[in-house]
């Protein structure tokens, strides 16, 4: 009796195990198979031919605005932006093209506005009889403009429209 109890009990268990682990079979099986169906499909194929790559044309070069009309500042503080062409002007360590005509001692013959007086002070506030090394490389801060489509909407509104 003893004997035969026994081995009804673990009869059972592989049964009852035997059951479990053929449903959970089941239904990963059926979770795989919906995951496969609504899964996006971000991953390129690893097989099959690649495409070629194509010549992409460049987009024509924005033309610059050289029509020598001084820009206003959108605050007091701004680099004035350049209304000229500086195609081919020469800005090394050597020689300094903008300055043949924006230094003080040549806006006489250039007729070009003096580089501000900001340009002759070192950082300590000294000023200097010539510009200082730090505004030495004008199109660090001063740059043309060309009529190209601006890439992003622009919300600047004028300090005037703040109201103080
Ligand atoms: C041949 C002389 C000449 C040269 C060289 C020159 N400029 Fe000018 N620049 C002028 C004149 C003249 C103006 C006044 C506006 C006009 O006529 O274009 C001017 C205007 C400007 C302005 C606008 C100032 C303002 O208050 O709106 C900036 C900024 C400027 N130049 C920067 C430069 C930089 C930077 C270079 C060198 C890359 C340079 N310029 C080279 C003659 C020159
Ligand atoms: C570090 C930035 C910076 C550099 C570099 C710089 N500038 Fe300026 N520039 C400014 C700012 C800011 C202003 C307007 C406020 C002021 O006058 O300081 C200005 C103003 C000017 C003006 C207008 C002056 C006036 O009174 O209307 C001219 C012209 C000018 N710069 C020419 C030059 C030239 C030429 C060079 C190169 C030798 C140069 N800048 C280098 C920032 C710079």
């Amino acid at each position: 009796m003893r004997g035969q109890n026994r081995f009804g009990l673990s009869a059972m268990k592989t049964l009852i195990a035997a059951t479990i682990a053929g449903t959970m079979v089941l239904v990963s099986g059926a979770i795989y198979a919906q995951s496969v169906q609504t899964a996006p499909q971000i991953v390129p194929r690893v097989t099959g031919a690649a495409k070629p790559m194509g010549d992409v044309p460049a987009p024509p070069f924005p033309r610059p605005v050289t029509d020598d009309k001084r820009v206003m500042r959108n605050y007091p503080e701004q680099p004035p932006v350049i209304p000229h062409s500086i195609e081919n002007y020469q800005l090394t360590l050597r020689a300094n093209r903008c300055l043949e005509c924006h230094r003080r001692e040549y806006t006489e013959g250039s007729g070009a506005p003096m580089i501000s007086v900001t340009h002759f002070m070192d950082r300590d506030g000294q000023m200097l009889a010539d510009v200082t090394p730090r505004r030495y490389f004008c199109t660090a801060c001063h740059v043309p403009q060309t009529d190209a489509r601006p890439l992003v909407p622009n919300t600047f509104t004028d300090m005037k429209a703040s109201g103080r």
